[in-house]
């Protein structure tokens, strides 16, 4: 196999503080749309992950000048100069990442035309793109799907429009949102999601000039403006990170400290946390007063000893548990008494990798019913997506290969829970998420290296 492994001697307690940066979900829309501005724009605290390189050398390939800033983790986007790309130099980023799908609008809006490669991103079920060619083509986008990828042209230009997503798709509304903005017209967006990195995306468009109202029910109205300039943004936390520390924290009776974590984006999730033993206290920022440096804010997670308890919990779109977080909680919920339930309600494959785990000693068991909540898209359908996970299981080592992102996280924190030296491969699939991991898990004092 490839060296791109990483050797863990496992049963060590983390102990520590680690620092989360801007979320990745955010970070890469926000750079998106730095495409819409005629001025340029400035984002700070950008996680060094795979995701940004990627979305970097496609804005780069489209004729924006994107430079470091001179803070650390500071990005300047300068589109003065956009110009079209060849479908060559764009393939080059085929299969990398879900991202470039989000140029449509902006590349529409600033060259009339845009051609988007095949997507990459974590392979957890079809993952389809039907909303996102539905809504564009409901602003006037016309579509034209070859082998090579997908290219859109609007011969007329884009118009508002009213639109209502079949499911509050994260990646579909912040399309719509990317291309309403610029839209002639009223855009009318139903059943939208509101997620806080979207909450924060529409930060960013505001602060560049937009006009959009969230209202009630999941509804999104957006007024169309001729013309954007550029922003400087703050994004918010990555929670999905600050969430897998805390998780990894309980699964290996550890302590984490995470500064940046922001409790008012995973109030779901820490509600859970405590459900099952987990504890945590979050410190808020105090800001340097009086010749003191002040105090960066964030959450201390922390197993208090004794035995976990077992939860039943759906992930869902927000304010609900959120899918990416199911993944490393599992591991922690394979040491909890009794049986835990888990309905996936967001992808239909995303529990695959609980069979890794069972190779370490975990007892989880999936079904096809929709398990303790309730029913979902899923149900009735050949998707393993209910776990049931009977605890406590002493788990041992073993060599693991990584699938995607968030199971692949999983799988790191159950070799660093679990007796013994386990080798896990494909390891660098974390670099797509999860920025210096090794280096934090060093600051954690976990037992690991590349062999
Ligand atoms: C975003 O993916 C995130 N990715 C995902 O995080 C996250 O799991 C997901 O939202 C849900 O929160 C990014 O932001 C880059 P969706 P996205 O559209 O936008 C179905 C991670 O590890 N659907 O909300 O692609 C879809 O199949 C990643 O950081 C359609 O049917 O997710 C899924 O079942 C993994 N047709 C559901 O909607 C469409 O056209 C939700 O997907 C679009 C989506």
């Amino acid at each position: 196999m490839t060296d791109d492994v990483l050797v863990v001697h496992g049963g060590t307690p983390l102990e520590g503080r680690i620092r989360v940066r801007g979320a990745k979900n955010l970070v890469s829309k926000a750079m998106v749309a730095a495409l819409l501005g005629d001025t340029p724009s400035r984002l700070f605290d950008v996680p060094n992950i795979r995701d940004v390189e990627v979305v970097r050398g496609l804005l780069g390939l489209h004729g924006v000048k994107v430079t470091d800033g001179e803070e650390e983790g500071e990005l300047v986007f300068d589109p003065a100069n956009v110009e079209s790309a060849s479908t060559d130099q764009i393939n080059v980023h085929a299969g990398s990442s879900r991202i470039p799908i989000l140029f449509c609008g902006p590349l529409l809006h600033r060259l009339g035309h845009a051609f988007i490669p095949d997507l990459g991103g974590c392979h957890i079920g079809p993952r389809p793109i039907d909303f996102h060619l539905q809504a564009l083509r409901e602003f006037g986008a016309t579509v034209d799907k070859r082998p090579e990828g997908l290219h859109l042209s609007a011969p007329n230009g884009l118009h508002g429009t009213k639109f209502s997503l079949p499911y509050p798709s994260v990646g579909a509304t912040e399309q719509v949102l990317l291309t309403a903005v610029m839209a002639e017209g009223v855009t009318e967006l139903r059943n939208a999601a509101v997620e806080p990195e979207i909450i924060d995306l529409i930060c960013v468009l505001q602060k560049m000039g937009a006009i959009i109202k969230v209202h009630t029910d999941r509804v999104i109205e957006i007024q169309g403006v001729p013309k954007l300039h550029g922003y400087t943004h703050r994004p918010i936390p990555d929670r999905i990170e600050a969430a897998s520390w805390a998780a990894a924290a309980l699964a290996t009776r550890g302590h984490v400290e995470v500064l940046g974590a922001q409790q008012a984006d995973m109030m779901t999730f820490l509600n859970i946390f405590r459900s099952v033993g987990g504890e945590y206290e979050v410190t808020d920022l105090r800001p340097p007063r009086h010749g003191d440096a002040g105090q960066e804010g964030g959450i201390r997670f922390w197993h208090p000893g004794g035995e976990l308890k077992s939860v039943a919990l759906e992930t869902d779109v927000h304010p609900g548990f959120m899918t990416d977080w199911q993944q490393p909680l599992v591991v922690a919920l394979t040491q909890a008494r009794g049986l835990s339930i888990v309905h996936e309600t967001v992808y239909e494959q995303r529990l695959g990798y609980t069979e890794a785990l069972n190779t370490m000693g975990a007892n989880i068991q999936v079904y096809r019913d929709c398990l303790g909540g309730t029913p979902c898209r899923f149900g009735r359908r050949n998707f393993k997506h209910s776990a049931v996970i009977a605890g406590p299981s002493k788990l041992h080592a073993a060599d693991l290969v990584i699938p995607d992102l968030r199971a692949g996280f999983s799988h790191l924190i159950a070799a660093l829970a679990a007796e013994g030296t386990s080798r896990v491969y494909g390891v660098d699939l974390i670099n797509r998420g999860y920025e210096d991991f090794e280096a934090k898990l060093a600051d954690l004092g976990a037992h690991v290296e590349r062999p």
